[in-house]
């Protein structure tokens, strides 16, 4: 490969080394005379936002066939969580804990994209999201940088397959290189001041892992990282992504990230942007021409030299052969096949399903006992929104097959239960109180109401931040007016991110988180709801009680004056005037408690679980060998049911100060009623490792505690010591 890229270089005019680097957006469904000539040309590397497949085949055709050395064009479009078919966002994949779930909707989605000649998406999107206020959570895989490696890692494979020539194998992109979800104030675009050494610790694996699995492209951030613009910033895209991770793929900025150097005050004009992107190390330009208008003279005028250039070529060129793109057939617009194939969209419903976590379920209401059951009151406006279920970033995702509750529970209950619905309101986000009276009247007159609340689409994704994030609009009176009835009450929270519910479900009885849950969301939730699939989700994030705790993550440090449920003072409680330092002096807010509302990790489901005799192979770990971990999780409900077992680590003393756990392993375990499995994991040196303060990853020797269970709080211990 690398002498047929040698080669096609040696050929290649310095025009055309500098078309290579120029990402242009397609012409909406026909090719323009403008975009005909420029690819005729070689001036053009890649499409962006081009769908129609005739279009598509005749770019590549004029590519091929029609320019001098005939390259392939990348076609790009974001394909975020499916194509045509939508599955659940990032987030409730996430909260699959499955990562063959997320490598099949990531192979669904590009054998889609694919039909119609696209051949680069970008993502998966990498970034830790530690701050629900920011928008883009939702496309995201949560707050666990091990989590979102393992997921990140799972798409990168289900996108690219392990033969990335293949005709349905789609180019992945690990964006945005890097700390974009440390944008301050969970504001999008904001900037972003990230210690080095988090950088690498915190925000840098889940990058890691797409390298290791292979990702052949990767994507700069919009931010200001540190006062050095990450589309700028050498020592991310160099020292860090090329010698450190050893990435030698295509780098490609954001949209029109370079001239946005200006924007930001890095650099005084394009002219001056390109170059320091050029230098940086973005190969490929997204959107902005900055690089076809200024490169050029850059060259010329010898600031810019022309190994640089040629290294850039390179990159794009790599990723062009290792698609197969030279070889490819065009795609054929007779055969793309139409899109709600029965087998995609039921694997929407499976990894939707395994989304949905089960928060609260008191006096076991759910699932629904439909012998029993008579009337259903049904509410919201989410309960029977095809559009607003698939969530953000569905550019090119199609209602037509879209399943909403209430259709599913219609079909579900039948002719012999009453199911009144109810919008409740007109939408999320309205402050209008006059749905809730037929909404309560529906409730009082039924046997159990189901309310289908949280945010619609609009609410999150690329620059849908909010400062608050509880429920939106009127629901949490539409709630406690519907509490108020005494008919038991069901919750369901469509929603793009973690939302602070504290308050808002008093007196509800049963709780289950859905996410943004895609074309078969109301049929995966009626599915749980009715018990034919117990819940087996858990959370990606932490549920804050309120706003004003994130960003809020169970990895977090130890601090020197950490609380303790002893230490904890509400302001409720505080009487009078009281001397200053009678509340103490620990990490705590006066006005919530400091825990999450549900921590990372957690989740019900409808059978119980128990963990027995955790043990540890050895007591001391000597580098080069490995250590096992076994538990015995037990079945001890009268439901077959899945648990996600996980493992958490902890490095107590270390020259830098560490989380106080940290996600390690987990593995999802079906087991039957009663049943008894014992789980194993193999921890090494690697494991316990992180970038110490001169940036090398080293583990340290001494002491490492370590917890399984069921979330992040779990109690069951063990430790053991690494040796020299
Ligand atoms: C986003 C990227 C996306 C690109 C192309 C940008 O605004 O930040 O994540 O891939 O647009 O649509």
């Amino acid at each position: 490969m690398e002498a047929f890229v040698a080669d096609l270089l040696s050929r290649m005019t310095r025009e055309e080394k500098l078309g290579q680097l120029q990402q242009v957006q397609g012409t909406n469904g026909h090719v323009a005379d403008h975009l005909a000539d420029a690819v005729r040309r070689g001036a053009v590397g890649s499409i962006i936002n081009e769908v129609d497949p005739a279009t598509i085949r005749s770019l590549q055709w004029i590519a091929r066939h029609e320019s001098r050395l005939g390259i392939p064009l990348l076609i790009g479009r974001d394909v975020i969580h499916g194509f045509h078919t939508v599955f659940p966002i990032p987030l409730g994949q996430a909260a699959t804990w499955n990562p063959q779930a997320v490598e099949q909707a990531a192979r669904l989605a590009a054998e889609e994209a694919t039909a119609v000649g696209i051949n680069w998406t970008f993502a998966p999107m990498l970034d830790v999201g530690r701050d629900a206020r920011w928008g883009r959570v939702a496309e995201g895989y949560g707050e666990d940088p091990y989590l979102i490696g393992e997921m990140g890692a799972a798409a990168v494979r289900g996108f690219q397959t392990d033969d990335p020539t293949r005709p349905d194998a789609l180019a992945a992109c690990a964006k945005h290189f890097m700390g974009y979800g440390a944008s301050e104030a969970g504001k999008d675009y904001n900037s972003t001041n990230i210690p080095p050494h988090e950088l690498r610790n915190v925000h840098l694996p889940p990058f890691r892992a797409a390298v290791d699995a292979g990702v052949l492209t990767v994507m700069t951030s919009f931010s200001d990282v540190d006062g050095i613009p990450a589309t700028a910033n050498a020592t991310l895209l160099r020292d860090i992504l090329r010698d450190d991770l050893g990435f030698d793929g295509l780098v490609v900025s954001d949209w029109d990230a370079v001239p946005q150097l200006t924007t930001h005050g890095l650099t005084a004009d394009d002219r001056e942007a390109a170059l320091a992107a050029a230098q940086a190390g973005v190969d490929m330009e997204m959107a902005s021409r900055t690089y076809a208008h200024h490169l050029p003279a850059l060259l010329a005028e010898g600031l810019v030299d022309d190994a640089t250039i040629d290294a850039m070529v390179r990159h794009i060129l790599r990723v062009k052969v290792r698609l197969g793109l030279f070889d490819r057939p065009l795609v054929d617009p007779a055969a793309v096949p139409p899109s709600g194939a029965p087998a995609t969209l039921a694997a929407a419903r499976d990894v939707a399903r395994d989304s949905l976590v089960l928060l609260r379920n008191a006096h076991a209401l759910l699932p629904l006992d439909l012998t029993s059951l008579r009337s259903v009151a049904l509410v919201g406006a989410l309960a029977d929104d095809p559009w607003e279920q698939l969530g953000t970033w569905i550019f090119d995702g199609r209602t037509d097959h879209a399943v909403t509750v209430r259709e599913a529970l219609a079909a579900r209950l039948g002719d012999a239960v009453t199911l009144r619905y109810e919008r409740g309101h007109t939408h999320p986000r309205a402050r209008d109180r006059e749905g809730h009276a037929a909404a309560v009247a529906a409730a009082a007159a039924a046997d159990v109401a189901v309310l289908v609340l949280g945010e619609d689409a609009i609410l999150s994704g690329e620059a849908h931040c909010r400062a608050d994030v509880s429920l939106p609009g009127d629901q949490r009176a539409l709630i406690a007016d519907v509490v108020a009835t005494g008919t038991p009450v069901v919750v369901v929270i469509m929603a793009g991110r973690a939302l602070a519910l504290e308050g808002a479900l008093d007196g509800v009885a049963a709780v289950l988180y859905a996410w943004h849950p895609g074309v078969m969301g109301g049929a995966a939730i009626v599915d749980v709801l009715c018990g034919d699939a117990s819940p087996s989700g858990r959370l990606p994030v932490s549920l804050p009680r309120v706003t004003g705790q994130v960003p809020l993550y169970y990895a977090h440090k130890r601090t020197g004056k950490p609380a303790t449920p002893e230490t904890i003072v509400h302001e409720s409680t505080i009487t009078g005037r009281v001397p200053q330092l009678s509340v103490g002096n620990t990490s705590f807010h006066l006005d919530v408690h400091p825990t999450p509302l549900f921590p990372f990790g957690y989740g019900l489901s409808y059978t119980r679980f128990a963990y027995e005799q955790l043990r540890v192979s050895h007591h001391t770990l000597r580098r080069g060998e490995s250590l096992t971990v076994a538990v015995d999780l037990l079945n001890t409900g009268d439901r077959a049911g899945t648990e996600v077992v996980q493992l958490y680590l902890n490095d107590p003393v270390a020259s830098l100060t560490r989380p106080v756990r940290e996600l390690r392993r987990f593995a999802r375990v079906a087991l039957a009623p009663g049943a008894r499995q014992t789980v194993t994991f193999t921890l090494t040196e690697s494991d316990l490792a992180f970038s110490n303060r001169h940036h090398r990853r080293t583990a340290e020797a001494g002491v490492f505690h370590l917890w399984v269970g069921g979330d992040a709080t779990a109690e069951l211990h063990a430790s053991f010591t690494l040796v020299d």
